[in-house]
């Protein structure tokens, strides 16, 4: 089973940009837990990120035929993308929103997720640990919809 990581604009800078908001572990320490978080649970990852809306878009579309889940920190595109949106509404895999900052308590703007009506699911405030909480809710959603499946093919 694989889970797609997915981190949009901006986070490549994790560590860096901003440390009073966003700390200062980077995205490639974020992806060094997961991984090892993955062994745990013995699922494969396949990490993305990208400053490109298309390329997230493209991505995702992907992710159909390849994962079981998706683990997605849409960052600012977020709050207005109705395109990752209807992407997430269409493949049709579980999508976990992620937010290492607590959207609710900053800008009036960030307090709206256009993603999450779609999603199946948010994490938000826990920083790094959020990712981490978020794998394991993944991979327990993707293996209750194997479960489901095969209850349906008995
Ligand atoms: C973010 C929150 C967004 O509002 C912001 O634009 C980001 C990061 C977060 O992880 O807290 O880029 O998604």
């Amino acid at each position: 089973m694989k889970i797609l990581v997915l981190n949009g604009p901006n986070l490549n800078l994790l560590g860096q940009r901003e440390p009073s908001v966003y700390g200062s572990v980077r995205l490639e320490d974020i992806n060094e837990s997961l991984l090892f978080m993955a062994g745990e649970l013995d699922v494969d990852l396949d990490f993305y990120q990208s400053n490109h809306e298309g390329a997230l878009l493209d991505k995702l579309h992907a992710a159909i035929d390849e994962c079981a889940a998706v683990i997605f920190n849409p960052g600012a595109f977020t709050h207005y993308s109705y395109a990752l949106r209807d992407a997430v509404a269409a493949i049709g895999i579980p999508v976990i929103e992620v937010h290492l900052s607590n959207i609710h308590a900053r800008e009036e703007f960030r307090h709206h997720s256009v993603i999450a009506p779609v999603a199946a699911g948010q994490i938000v405030g826990l920083g790094p640990q959020g990712y981490i909480l978020a794998l394991q809710a993944a991979v327990a959603l993707a293996r209750d919809a194997v479960f489901a499946g095969a209850e349906g093919t008995e």
